[in-house]
Order: C-alpha cells, then sequence, then structure tokens
C-alpha cells in the first residue's frame, strides 16, 4: 500500500523491519531491491538482488534482469531464464479481466484488422505466436483453417485450452518453435510478444523458415523512444523488465532475413500506469519464392547495442 501510495521511503522502512523477521523470505527481499533501486539507492538495490540470486534456485524474480538494469551485470537472454514463465504462471487468472478490463488492450483488434478475413477461402493456416490465453486467436479462429498457438507458460496455455479454439497448442520458446514448425503457415501472428524476447535476429530468420512461400506475419515491438539517446541503439531493456526496439532495427532484421516490410504503424497498445503505450506494429512477408536466409548475416551488426 505504501509503494502504490508513493512512500517509498516509508515502504523501505517496513521492508527492512520485516526483514528482520524473516530474512530469507525471497519475495520480500526482491520487493526490497526494486524499492531500493526506484529510490536511487543503486548499491543496496545490487545487494539485495545478488542476496536474492544467493538464496534461489531459479531466478524466478528477473533480479537478473534488475541488476542489468543498474548496470550491475550484462543483459541476460530473457527467453532462457525462469522469469518470463513465472510471470505469466502467476498473472494467467487475471490475464483477460485485467488487460481488457483495466488496460485497454488493442493488441488482439489491431491484429485482426491488419489480418483481416483471408476473402472466400479464409486465412489458412495460422500460427499465433505467444498465444497467451488467446485473445488473438478467439478473432482469428472463425477465419482460420488450421489455427496453432505457442507460449512458454503452462498458465497461459491452460486459459487458451479451455477456450477451445486452437487446432494445436505448444509449450516453448517462439525462436525454438520457427526453426522447427510442425507445419508451415499462411500467417503468423505475434501481439505484445517479442518485447520479451530481445533480439530479434533469431525470430525474423525463423518467421521464414515456418511462413509459406508469400505467407505474412503482424507482430508488435514496444516502441522505444530513440529521442536524446545514443545514435546507434537499436533496443533498449526498459525499467518494466521488457525490451522496447527501434522501427529501424525491426526494419533491418526484416531485410537480412528478406522478409519484406508490407506495412508499418505506430499504434497504442494498451496503457501503462495509467497512459498510452505505443507499439510498431509490422506486417512482413515472405517473397512468393524467397529462398531463407539468416538475419543478422546481412547488412545490420551481427551484435546490436543493447543498452540498459
Ligand atoms: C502480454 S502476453 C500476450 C499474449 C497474447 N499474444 C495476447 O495478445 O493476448 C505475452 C505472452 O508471450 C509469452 N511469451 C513471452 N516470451 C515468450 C517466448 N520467448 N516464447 C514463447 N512465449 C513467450 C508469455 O508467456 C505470454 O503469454
Amino acid at each position: 500500500m505504501l509503494i502504490d501510495q508513493g512512500d517509498l521511503a516509508g515502504a523501505l522502512s517496513l521492508l527492512d523491519q520485516t526483514r528482520e523477521l524473516a530474512p530469507d523470505w525471497v519475495d520480500l527481499i526482491v520487493l526490497t531491491g526494486e524499492t531500493q533501486a526506484r529510490l536511487g539507492l543503486r548499491d543496496e538495490a545490487v545487494a539485495s538482488f545478488r542476496r536474492y540470486l544467493g538464496l534461489s534456485d531459479a531466478d524466478r524474480h528477473g533480479a537478473m534482469l534488475h541488476l542489468a538494469l543498474l548496470g550491475a551485470a550484462p543483459a541476460p537472454d530473457m527467453t532462457q531464464t525462469p522469469y518470463v514463465r513465472a510471470l505469466f504462471d502467476d498473472f494467467s487468472d487475471r490475464f483477460d479481466r485485467s488487460l481488457l478490463q483495466d488496460l485497454a488492450y488493442r493488441g488482439p483488434a489491431l491484429a485482426a484488422e491488419l489480418i483481416g478475413t483471408g476473402g472466400p477461402d479464409g486465412l489458412g493456416s495460422v500460427l499465433d505466436l505467444g498465444c497467451g490465453t488467446g485473445l488473438v486467436g478467439e478473432r482469428l479462429r472463425v477465419h482460420c483453417a488450421w489455427l496453432d498457438g505457442i507460449d512458454l507458460s503452462d498458465g497461459m496455455l491452460e486459459k487458451a485450452r479451455a477456450k477451445k479454439i486452437y487446432d494445436g497448442l505448444y509449450q516453448g520458446d517462439v525462436a525454438a518453435f520457427l526453426f522447427d514448425p510442425p507445419r508451415l503457415y499462411d500467417w503468423i501472428v505475434a501481439v505484445d510478444v517479442l518485447n520479451y524476447v530481445g533480439a530479434l535476429d533469431q525470430v525474423m530468420t525463423g518467421l521464414g523458415l515456418a511462413l509459406r512461400s508469400g505467407g505474412r506475419a503482424v507482430f508488435t515491438v514496444e516502441a522505444l523512444d530513440t529521442s536524446g539517446a545514443a545514435e546507434r541503439e537499436v533496443m533498449r531493456l526498459l525499467p518494466t523488465l521488457r525490451y522496447g526496439h527501434s522501427a529501424e532495427y525491426v526494419r533491418a532484421m526484416a531485410a537480412a532475413a528478406r522478409l519484406t516490410v508490407l506495412d508499418q504503424r505506430t499504434e497504442v497498445l494498451r496503457l501503462e500506469a495509467g497512459k498510452p503505450l505505443s507499439a510498431h506494429v509490422f506486417t512482413v512477408q515472405r517473397p512468393a519464392d524467397g529462398a531463407v536466409v539468416a538475419a543478422g548475416s546481412g547488412e545490420l551488426d551481427p551484435e546490436p547495442r543493447i543498452s540498459s
């Protein structure tokens, strides 16, 4: 309550007192670290997150990401940490209500509008990458001959399964799935997912592998505000523990994977702390006779600069 009211110093004092009673309570240690970081107590925050890592078998709370934000560790590969999975397992019961009612989530509607109905033959085979609870799938189902979904979180997949709208549901990482898909797709959609991924070279290459020739993909990235930032900044780990990407970076990664950008727009995706959150929304296409090329091997620096 004190944190919600903005009384961070009061909250920290209470957290310190509580930790005296329960020194190894990991949730409390993470909350302490977050509060210290927000108060600018960097060294104390770093010590808290390190203490958490020392006590935990797995980094479910994203302590490595916090350490990266504090400049005390390199940014970890988010797809390899248990953090995202744990985050959405915990969130799955509240996800639909929270996103649709509280956060004015527009992602599924935006994707449905861009993808359309596919005409008399429908959309064909469709893959929902990072399908979550199925909010995007619900919009597209009626137009799909086949609809697959893939997600990291079992909790989210359970909700999607209960809706009975997917022909196939898979648990795993988006890039790994795209490199070994069970079929080729006419459409692939990834809404509000790639901001949990970071570097996009693998995903762009994977889109080229999992799309049929001429197939299309619609995806969002959280728009990185590059004003005032270093010239070549292409993505940034944000205080929200998600990544922002520049549109220029996405275009370069798509081009390196020989995907044609058909459409690019910037839209309000949802609210974040009561303010509009902007996303770049891309529609790309695998050329009709397009060979598959690995993104990152072409004109772009294979080690894009990540700042945190
Ligand atoms: C904000 S939710 C969006 C869900 C859905 N696309 C929608 O628009 O309602 C993000 C989802 O992406 C999944 N996710 C994040 N990173 C992933 C990854 N590397 N591989 C697979 N799923 C991932 C999460 O588990 C979560 O369900």
